[in-house]
């Protein structure tokens, strides 16, 4: 029998997270969501509609009164306000209306971009997860962020819209090239180190079984990790206090990945970030320079980077300005207590930014050296 983990929101049960080894169980829960006599649209990008749009439509396609298939171009190019206004046209062309349904098939673009559109489709259609990577088993699908970037900024425009379920097939994991793998296991990474000490341990202690993806390793792994993140939007859905802590490592890494022009991986990136803010926990004495090295040194056997080549470390502290994190001007940012205990922290100052940025910076001259 699949496991499943219920989200409330408002102290209400509001969606099921059903986890599960194949997609089988997912004819049962859409027939849970009542969905003879509506029309329903697979949001898929060109590399996932391959492996797996022709199952889930061949699951669904007697079951309801019409499918169609809207795909896009694999990769963060994609999570844009151009590809939503295609969407709408083709919801349109294909004469979707209020009660019917989306799907969203694949990772975080996916997920992000179809919940964005499905918020404000005829100003709210009902829409699903079924997330196929680790970034989105971990993070992305739990919690109802919803989003595109904008002028290369990195969810700027978006909305807080909850699904009507999210189906975790644990075993599409197998088959996600290694450092797609490895980049979400960096959100993984940041549950266990923002909330949850024992989690991390585990972590640690299943390092080759996690690293081969052990299919009983992988699924205990994604439920422990979607029960920190549930127990986290539980408490504060809108992000206006605690589900800040999420963002252990995103102020930098976010701006790492916009310098970089998206050719780093977002978790490769929150990766570098999470060292970065460890490294500042450090330099404010919340962390003792051995936790320190000890969070940083982590990542490697996860084949996650701690250090980055080739940025201007200016620039970078200029990209942290413009992300979404700052209050009056001032970032809010996430330190380390100690592994599993987080806090929002105002008193970051730039200098600390720009040091935590030298120390990830891998530069020419520490390669001559
Ligand atoms: N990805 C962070 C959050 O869901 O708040």
């Amino acid at each position: 029998m699949a496991e499943r983990l219920t989200i409330n929101y408002a102290k209400k049960p509001c969606y099921d997270i059903v986890f599960a080894q194949d997609f089988q169980g997912l004819e049962k829960e859409l027939e849970i969501l009542q969905i003879s006599g509506r029309r329903i649209c697979l949001f898929t990008d060109s590399t996932v509609e391959k492996l797996y749009a022709g199952e889930i439509l061949d699951l669904i396609k007697d079951k309801c009164l019409k499918t169609a298939v809207f795909s896009f171009p694999a990769g963060e190019q994609s999570k844009t306000l151009d590809t939503v206004k295609e969407a709408y046209s083709f919801l349109i062309k294909e004469g979707f209306d209020r009660k019917d349904l989306l799907i969203a098939l694949g990772g975080g673009v996916t997920g992000d971009l179809t919940g964005y559109t499905a918020a404000t489709y005829l100003r709210g259609i009902d829409f699903i997860q079924i997330p196929t990577t680790l970034l989105a088993q971990a993070d992305s699908s739990i919690g109802g962020k919803t989003g595109v970037d904008f002028d290369g900024y990195k969810n700027m425009v978006g909305a807080f819209y909850m699904p009507k379920l999210v189906y975790m097939n644990v075993s599409t994991l197998k088959t996600l090239e290694e450092r797609q793998y490895f980049s979400g296991f960096a959100e993984i990474m940041k549950h266990g180190l923002i909330r949850d000490s024992i989690f991390y341990v585990w972590l640690l202690e299943n390092m080759y079984e996690i690293c081969e993806r052990e299919p009983a390793i992988l699924e205990e792994m994604v439920i422990r990790s979607s029960k920190i993140k549930k127990m986290i939007v539980e408490k504060d859905p809108m992000e206006k206090g605690e589900r800040a802590l999420l963002n252990f490592g995103h102020t930098i890494g976010h701006a790492l990945e916009k310098a970089k022009n998206f050719e780093l991986y977002h978790g490769e990136c929150i990766a570098l970030g999470c060292v970065a803010a460890a490294f500042i926990s450090w330099k404010h004495e919340l962390l003792t320079m051995d936790e320190y090295y000890e969070i940083r040194d982590m990542f490697v056997p996860f084949q996650l980077p701690i250090s980055i080549d080739h940025i201007n470390p200016e620039e970078i502290l200029e990209l942290t300005k413009s992300d979404k994190k700052m209050e009056s001007g001032q970032i809010k940012f996430v330190l380390l207590k100690k592994v599993g205990k987080s806090v929002l922290d105002m008193t970051v100052t730039d200098e600390d930014i720009l040091n935590a940025i030298q120390e990830i910076y891998f530069s020419d001259e520490d390669l001559a050296e």
